[in-house]
């Protein structure tokens, strides 16, 4: 499994705890996120996550095919104004890396809380033959996925939206 963009690391962590016997790796340039996360790790004892701090294309790059079960994309950096939405993380070249990486029916977790971003990355996995939206009633968007455990950032409703949860298989 891996997360992109872990913020603090409690999601990651938490995810950890509740799954002992998958192996995590987390991936976040910010270097107060990643001291978060280790005193998080560190509290709570697990020893299922490793950690990169720095860019997850840098990570993903480096993978073998098709190694991944899940990848989480909790709220990522929005940019919001059209001009920098070259900047987003969500990609046509980014998504041939996910797809290489994933497992054929693994899935990516995608959540945020700009209804531009969420149009985005609707835009690009629905175009994309390799990924298939999983959605099959409108609460399936609306309402988290179980088991999921509020990020620092989705806490602090910064968005123009309720939150978005989309998830995608890899076909
Ligand atoms: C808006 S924050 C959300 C953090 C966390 N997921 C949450 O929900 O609280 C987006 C995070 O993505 C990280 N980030 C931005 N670009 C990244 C990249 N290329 N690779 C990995 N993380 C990245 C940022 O440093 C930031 O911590």
């Amino acid at each position: 499994m891996l997360e992109i963009g872990f913020g603090g690391g409690e999601h990651l962590v938490g995810q950890a705890q509740a799954h002992p016997d998958a192996r995590f790796i987390g991936v976040e340039p910010f270097m107060n996120g990643v001291a978060s996360c280790l005193r998080h790790i560190e509290e709570s004892g697990v020893t299922n996550i490793r950690l990169h701090m720095g860019d997850a294309r840098d990570v993903i790059a480096r993978l073998p095919d098709a190694s991944l079960d899940l990848i989480y994309i909790l709220f990522p950096d929005p940019w919001p104004k059209a001009r920098h939405h070259k900047r987003r993380l969500i990609q046509p070249e980014f998504l041939d890396e996910l797809a290489r990486v994933l497992k054929r029916g693994a899935e990516v977790r995608f959540a945020t809380d700009w209804a531009n971003y969420a149009e985005w990355t609707l835009w690009h996995c629905t175009r994309d033959a390799r990924f298939a939206w999983l959605a099959e009633r409108a609460d399936d968007w609306r309402a988290p996925w179980p088991g999921h455990a509020t990020t620092r950032y989705e806490a602090k409703k910064l968005g123009d939206c309720a939150p978005v949860w989309l998830r995608f298989a890899r076909s």
